[in-house]
């Protein structure tokens, strides 16, 4: 029966990734394809007092200048611009739509001309008179306005009584910066003109159903007016979720012209979108003298834009891992004059565990105790918010196992104790947790008498490998091989899907294929059983599997009909069944995945060079569908969580309220020569209770963790506990 499920099978995609053939949203081809370039406010904050085009109008090759005194209609109300991920508090950004500047690198223009560099170039002489307003983008400066946002994971007792008298008490403030998801594809939309209006949009998305709900509110279309279509995504971490302004620019452009329009963002003009939010984490954890936990408080603070309220669950994931009689935690937001962050992998836990991990650290080096013993102290078996029980929790394998791979027993705990030539030691440890979520995902199966199946949905695949888990679970439960399967993904016609986030894809859309695929057997057995002489005659719907291009009794294989008989029989060529997953809003169970990280760094005193030599990663989540495109996956959370740790910062100058790093030569992100070894370690956890197949995702888990095990892992090496990231090596010398 599985075949292909739980192996190592390749990309289905990988021959069209490496030969080219796989076609990106700046790549689609259409007849006069103009091209437009974005002309950006550089100022945080005011008005735009007057915008002169002629200059740039004049130029050769310019068809026209969209700005907000020229542009055609666009919806006058908030609920048209809200996409299905935004913010329920706040004013979604609306581009080119009046003369308000509300961040630096706002949209305030779109040159179209007949080529890119001639679109680039007019876009320079573009001129642009302000009415500056005050403005503030500091964080730090700006902390005394926090806000409690939203609703915090309910207290617990009395965390601050219980902290004031801990035996053992540590309270810090952990800094974690802005960051860019930096995808290696450019934000990018191909706008084709159909005629009479209508429009095929070729975009750069998490979600094409979500592009085409809102571009039909923002331009006032119908739904067949309008077909978003984005088979593949060169990464998007997050940052694909929502709409972005280019493909409002894109389409807004062909709509004007009535001719099809393509817009790709500049690296540059990619730190104009959303980011992780800069967050002043502060945690404070109290213990008895054995041990265990007493308090437990966290209390973010992060930025948002003035006109939405972007925020995440950056504090609450103590409770699901460490059992403490009391607990408190709140969400504060700061309104500053920039963009609206928005989600980038694992959102909130990536930063918030970050911190409480880091704090576990200094509270077991308060304690005098192993890292690992402090979290088996508290090793909590329910999600204390809720008091439930997990579907499955082997976050203890996950420490055993993670902690026999990296050799953990032969750690010295005394700081700056290990030593490998000039270079310090340092061996460090962190949990990793994040949610295992599942969405209603709709797919449809058309099997064709020759032994061929088509398996569609809207889903996107961002990069993380549905096209392949949907082909294996669809070729085991066809019985077919998966040579057989073909996969269609990202059209917005296709049966429906939410976004692809939240790490719910996977086994979401695994369920759905299940579904469809009984359904398809179910036709077969009423064809099958009223052949003469049939060897399914009397068998039960339950009874029946479909096996090796036949469907077989369960019991005796032998006992079969083949898809081609089947069919003949009933004198049809295809059989078309869609349908949506079946996953019970159980509220008896919490859902979560779990991983212990471990890493080794090495580093050079007096140069303040760290290498993060080693990382293990075990991981507990559930069935893995597919062990090497899940050991892909992890593998980059790790190594973006090395540049959590050691790399990334958006810097902002505050005096202009302007990034002055959008590069990827400023903004540092690992390259090869930052990544040595990672053994990435599935942890067997088998789970009856969330879904059929014993899935939970992977998409975010990989990352969480990582920057703590590697902070952690530099404090042991130098004695030197750096709580603002990037630990970069002036930090280290200072
Ligand atoms: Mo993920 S940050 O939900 O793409």
């Amino acid at each position: 029966m599985n075949a292909y499920v739980g192996t190592p099978t390749s990309r289905v995609d990988g021959r069209a990734k490496v030969t080219g053939t796989a076609k990106y949203a700046g790549e689609f081809p259409a007849d006069g394809l103009v091209h437009g370039f974005v002309v950006e406010a550089t100022i945080p904050c005011g008005r735009i007092a007057r915008l002169d085009t002629s200059a740039a109008l004049n130029v050769n090759g310019v068809l026209d200048v969209l700005t907000h005194a020229n542009r055609p209609p666009l919806a006058d109300n908030d609920e048209a611009w809200k996409d299905e991920v935004a913010p329920e508090k706040g004013s979604p950004f609306r581009p080119l739509y009046d003369d308000t500047i509300k961040f630096n690198g706002q949209p305030i223009a779109l040159v179209v001309a007949e080529d890119w560099e001639t679109a680039k170039f007019a876009a320079t002489l573009v001129r642009v008179e302000y009415e500056p307003s005050g403005f503030a983008t500091d964080l730090e400066g700006e902390r005394g306005s926090a806000a409690e946002t939203d609703e915090p994971p309910k207290p617990r007792g009395d965390a601050a009584a219980a902290l004031a008298r801990a035996a053992v008490r540590h309270e810090a403030d952990y800094v974690i910066p802005t960051e860019h998801h930096n995808p290696m594809e450019l934000f990018a939309t191909t706008a084709v003109w159909d005629g009479g209006g209508k429009l095929t949009v070729y975009d750069k998305t998490q979600g094409v159903q979500n592009v085409h709900k809102f571009l039909c509110g923002v331009f006032d279309k119908k739904p067949s007016d309008i077909r978003v279509i984005s088979p593949y995504v060169g990464g998007a971490f997050g940052s694909g979720l929502r709409p972005q302004h280019q493909v409002v620019l894109a389409t807004l452009a062909a709509l004007a012209l009535k001719r099809s329009v393509r817009v790709v963002l500049t690296r540059q003009q990619m730190y104009g979108l959303g980011y992780r939010p800069m967050t002043i984490e502060r945690v404070g954890l109290g213990a008895k003298s054995d041990g265990t936990l007493e308090a437990v408080t966290h209390e973010a603070i992060a930025v948002t834009s003035r006109y939405e309220d972007f925020a995440r669950n950056d504090t609450g994931w103590a409770e699901q891992l460490y059992s403490s009689p009391n607990s408190r935690f709140s969400h504060k937001l700061v309104h500053l004059d920039v963009s609206t962050p928005c989600d980038m992998r694992a959102p909130g836990a990536a930063s918030g565990v970050c911190a409480l991990e880091c704090a576990m650290d200094e509270l077991a080096v308060a304690l005098k105790i192993d890292p690992i013993d402090l979290r088996l102290n508290c090793y909590s078996d329910r999600d204390q918010s809720e008091n439930l029980p997990y579907t499955s929790k082997q976050l203890r394998e996950c420490y055993a196992r993670g902690a026999e791979a990296f050799g953990w027993s032969r750690r010295n705990p005394a700081p700056r104790s290990m030593h490998d030539g000039n270079e310090l030691v340092g061996w460090g440890m962190a949990t990793g947790v994040w949610e295992a979520l599942q969405m209603p995902v709709a797919v449809r199966i058309v099997l064709t008498s020759n032994g061929h199946a088509e398996v569609s949905c809207a889903a996107s695949d961002i990069g993380t490998g549905t096209y392949t888990i949907v082909a294996q679970v669809a070729a085991d439960a066809l019985g077919l091989p998966i040579e057989n399967i073909s996969v269609r993904l990202a059209d917005s016609t296709l049966p429906q899907a939410p976004v692809e986030g939240g790490s719910w894809m996977a086994a979401s859309s695994a369920h759905a294929v299940l579904a469809a695929a009984e359904d398809v057997r179910k036709e077969l057995l009423s064809l099958a059983g009223k052949m003469p002489g049939s060897p399914l005659a009397d068998a039960e719907l339950a009874d029946t599997v479909l096996i090796d291009g036949s469907i077989a009794r369960a019991a005796d294989n032998s006992r079969a009909v083949s898809i081609a008989d089947a069919m003949r029989h009933g004198n049809i060529e295809r059989i078309a069944k869609e349908k949506v997953n079946q996953f019970d809003e159980d509220k008896k169970h919490a859902r979560n995945t779990h991983s212990a990280v471990f890493a080794e760094v090495k580093i050079d005193e007096q140069l303040g060079v760290i290498r993060v030599t080693r990382i293990v990663s075990a991981v507990a989540a559930g069935r893995i569908l597919n062990t090497k495109t899940g050991r892909s996956q992890i593998m980059g959370g790790v190594v973006w969580g090395i540049g959590m740790a050691l790399h990334e910062e958006t810097v902002m100058d505050h005096r202009f309220g302007r990034i002055m790093n959008a590069n990827i030569a400023e903004y540092h992100i690992p390259v090869n020569a930052d990544v040595h070894d990672i053994d990435v370690i599935f942890v067997d956890e088998p789970d009856a209770h969330i879904n059929k197949l014993g899935v939970k995702g992977l998409g975010e888990i990989g990352i969480v963790g990582v920057p703590a095990a590697i902070a952690n892992a530099v404090y042991h090496a130098t004695g030197k506990r750096i709580r603002r990231f990037p630990i970069t090596l002036d930090k280290l010398l200072g």
